[in-house]
């Protein structure tokens, strides 16, 4: 078992909104303490691009293999282990390579071309069932529901049992929580096993009728001769769930607050120009993903970034914070959707480990946008909003679990 490190213990915020804007922290750490330790967590944390990239990057001195972590996702029981096979997260090269070869079966160019009508279709399934309300919740009714129901869609499971499968990838990814380790760790043991039983069946099934689906992809994959047990297939299946839902709900529901509170131009402007939404995801990656960070464990003492780095010290990269690095974006703080460097931004990471899952993401990004851009004219805040009431702690930071919004139907 690694050993989870506390992010709480190195922000200090004072309130979930605070964590939801970190703004200033991220000005105060980039301005006067660029590479600090932190003495309650035993790490090091790093926030300048040129740090950050390097961390993330140079595994000859930061490593992924680690005994203690800022990651805690999936349960501790036996159906909810890893498959090492796989397991990209905690490897190095020339480890890594082979592990990403055989995960990257999943992500095929072709499949993305398959998946795009796919994803259409969810989209719109979604808008249809709003209805003609004149208040929805876009984090209840859509942000929350689209990137679970199209990875659904893509692993192939049944339609009819998507919000079953939504529930269970709920519990399986809650964050963390100190005071609540053991009550949470028997929800996720549950959770766990209920959809290891259920999808297991599906696999061997799809053995004899192979389709245009990830598990299918999973089964056909081979690498130098290594290929997938059923077993191993249930395990890539919530890895990738692990690594791809929450992240996207958080950067789709961030992005309609912000064209809400942030800038309420943004909204109309890319609505009549859709050419825009492309670098509107990008920004929105860049400013409004708010809590980008990875750790890394040092592999030999270094001074490559002008401290004394030992052997096994743990080093938090702040891709957030980076990406408000004035020597590479100007006026960081402030939302532009039209910045020429927007995607720049390190929220997918950085070399080898690069997201693999960044072509999907910004797909149903920006699907999702243009296509309730065509059903909704016009969106406007609800009065009284209280943010601090409406955000709970996830894997990626605060995440918003619902958002009031007032529309206007085109
Ligand atoms: C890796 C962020 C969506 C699958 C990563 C890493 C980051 C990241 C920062 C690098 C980890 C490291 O350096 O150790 C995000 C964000 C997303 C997103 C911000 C959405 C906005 C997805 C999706 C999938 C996915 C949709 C797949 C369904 C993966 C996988 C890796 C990864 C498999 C491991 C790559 C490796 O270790 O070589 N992601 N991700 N991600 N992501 Fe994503």
């Amino acid at each position: 078992m690694q050993e989870i490190i506390a992010l709480a213990d190195i922000t200090q915020f004072r309130s979930r909104s605070e964590e939801f804007n970190p703004y200033d922290w991220y000005r105060n750490k980039l301005q006067n303490e660029p590479i600090s330790y932190n003495e309650a967590t035993n790490t090091w944390n790093v926030f300048r691009y040129d740090d950050v990239k390097r961390v993330l990057s140079d595994y000859e001195y930061f490593s992924s293999v680690r005994t203690r972590t800022t990651i805690s996702v999936g349960a501790d029981n036996d159906e909810g282990r890893g498959n090492d096979k796989i397991n990209t997260i905690n490897a190095d090269p020339p480890e890594h390579r082979k592990r990403r070869s055989l995960l990257s079966a999943a992500f095929t160019p072709r499949s993305l071309k398959l998946w795009e009508p796919r994803i259409h279709e969810v989209v719109r399934q979604l808008l249809d069932e709003m209805g003609d309300a004149p208040v929805i919740d876009v984090v209840k009714d859509f942000t929350g529901a689209l990137p679970v129901i199209v990875m659904a869609d893509l692993l192939g499971v049944p339609s009819k049992d998507r919000l079953l499968f939504k529930e269970w990838v709920d519990t399986l990814f809650l964050p963390y929580n100190k005071d609540k380790a053991a009550e949470i760790g028997e929800l996720k043991r549950k959770a766990a096993t209920e959809y290891y039983t259920y999808l297991f069946p599906y696999i061997v099934q799809k053995r004899s009728q192979l389709g245009d689906d990830i598990i299918s992809d999973l089964i056909q994959a081979d690498v130098e001769g290594e290929r997938f047990t059923d077993d191993e297939i249930v395990r890539t299946t919530m890895f990738l769930l692990g690594a791809g839902v929450e992240t996207t709900s958080h950067l789709l529901a961030n992005s309609f607050y912000s064209f809400l509170y942030d800038n309420d131009q943004i909204y109309g402007e890319v609505r009549a120009n859709r050419e825009l939404v492309p670098n509107t995801v990008e920004e929105m990656l860049r400013y409004r993903f708010n809590i980008s960070k990875m750790d890394r464990t040092v592999k030999q003492d270094n001074n490559v970034l002008g401290v004394d780095l030992k052997k096994g010290d743990v080093v938090v990269a702040w891709m957030s914070a980076a990406n408000m690095d004035e020597q590479v974006f100007e006026a960081p703080f402030t939302v532009n959707i039209h910045r020429p460097n927007a995607k720049r931004h390190l929220t997918f990471g950085n070399g080898p480990h690069f997201c693999m899952g960044a072509p999907l993401a910004r797909l149903e990004a920006n699907i999702g946008l243009e296509l309730f851009m065509d059903y909704f004219e016009m969106i406007e805040p609800v009065p009284g909003f209280q943010l601090e009431e409406n955000l709970t702690p996830s894997a990626a930071g605060q995440g918003l679990v619902s958002l009031p919004v007032r529309v206007k139907r085109a």
